[in-house]
């Protein structure tokens, strides 16, 4: 049996981690029956993006590249699904395996069901209900061309369905992305990303706020960009903010002239995070630096879909700058608040976690570390 997985971009990392993983420990006791290529599509390319992701989650090297790097939506899916098509008639698995809602997602998907190649996808079924969001659209159609539906939460469950999606092909088992947080927990604590920071001791834990901020949505619209750095400014007065800042943030900051609400931080130079009034910039983490900021934070604000999950988990207050979530798991029974992108919204929310209030949140049903084995076991049932 071959297997083909894909990875693209930043969040595909931590979700094809633990599959791997499983596959090995299967291999070792299947005498190797089950064949592994890894394809990288490029979307994502840039050492913080990546390159760090691999090292830090012991990911194998990619067997192939497709090196595709950044265009439009159509420029790059297309780009992808040339590549793929390619790496399918070469290798001609017997299954390909996509994560999450990126467009390496879809676009390797719609090659293989082309092909009569199966399709697992792992977190199927997630649903903002927002057709604006690319990320919908990635969703809806890689799961209408799936053939094995791998869920986290009974919602997903429920979507399918509405969907038409046949019962047979659904499959309940938990979060992949949430095993490797939950194996490499401990590992994080070693990071020296708060030291790096300048932070002194008594600084370290639960004394900052962390930011992330990319989604087209937000960061896209000047006037919108505007009016969530002015909250975020004005909470910053309160609490430092710490903003790792994806590289589309980046270019945009500088294209709207927006340097001014910021303190640029540089860990390589050693300048530190500035504690008064302060949204500290600096470049994207790894994920072990990024995972230790998340666990000592005072609270996170995002809008990122994954670290609504892993907040929860972690039991860190999350404020989500989103008018929606996919994932409303973390809202019912997590750490999540949604506040979209009203700056009184943000600000009066971040106040009440500042005095004191805190959602009392728990551990979603099978978010146990144990999603991969799972699926691996199911794989190598069907196949
Ligand atoms: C993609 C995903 C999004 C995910 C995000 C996480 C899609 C539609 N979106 O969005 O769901 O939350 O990844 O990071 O697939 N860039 C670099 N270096 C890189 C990668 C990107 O500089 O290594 C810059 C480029 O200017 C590029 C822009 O970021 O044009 C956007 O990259 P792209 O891959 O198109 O989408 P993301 O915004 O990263």
């Amino acid at each position: 049996t071959k297997i083909v997985s894909v990875v693209g971009a930043r969040p595909n990392f931590m979700k094809i981690a633990p599959i791997i993983e499983q596959l090995k420990i299967k291999n070792k006791n299947l005498k190797a029956e089950l064949k592994h290529v890894l394809v990288h599509t490029g979307q994502h390319y840039d050492e913080e993006m990546s390159k760090s992701f691999f090292e830090d989650l012991n990911l194998p090297k990619p067997d192939i590249n497709l090196g595709v790097g950044s265009a439009s939506h159509a420029v790059q899916t297309a780009k992808i699904m040339i590549e793929f098509e390619k790496v399918c008639l070469r290798e001609r698995p017997d299954l390909i395996i996509v994560v999450g809602d990126v467009n390496s997602t879809i676009a390797c998907a719609l090659v293989a069901s082309k092909l009569g190649i199966k399709i697992a996808h792992i977190e199927a079924g997630l649903r903002s209900f927002d057709r604006a969001m690319p990320e919908e659209i990635n969703r809806v159609l890689t799961d209408a061309i799936s053939d094995y539906l791998f869920t986290t939460c009974e919602d997903a469950n429920e979507n399918l369905r509405k969907e038409g999606i046949p019962e047979e092909k659904i499959y309940f088992v938990g979060n992949v992305m949430i095993d490797t947080l939950l194996r490499y927990k401990e590992r994080a604590k070693k990071s020296k990303i708060l030291e790096k920071l300048g932070l002194n001791k008594d600084l370290q834990v639960r004394s900052y706020a962390l930011l992330t901020l990319h989604r087209p949505s937000n960061v896209d619209n000047r006037e919108t960009f505007i009016n969530i750095l002015k909250a975020l400014k004005n909470v910053s007065k309160k609490i430092p903010i710490i903003f790792p800042a994806h590289p589309r943030t980046q270019r945009q900051i500088k294209s709207f002239g927006l340097e001014k609400y910021f303190n640029f931080v540089n860990i390589e130079s050693n300048s530190c995070v500035n504690i008064e009034n302060s949204i500290n910039l600096l470049d994207p983490l790894s994920y072990l630096d990024f995972l230790n900021l998340m666990a000592n934070a005072k609270f996170v604000l995002t809008d990122s879909g994954g670290i609504q999950e892993e907040t929860t988990i972690l039991n860190i207050p999350c404020l989500t700058l989103r008018e929606n979530t996919e994932r409303p798991v973390t809202l019912k029974e997590g750490t999540n608040t949604i506040v979209g992108s009203n700056p009184e919204k943000i600000i009066s929310k971040s106040m009440d976690i500042l005095n004191g209030k805190k959602k009392i949140g728990r551990i979603p049903k099978l978010w146990d570390g144990k999603a991969a084995e799972r699926i691996i076991n199911i794989l190598i049932e069907k196949l």
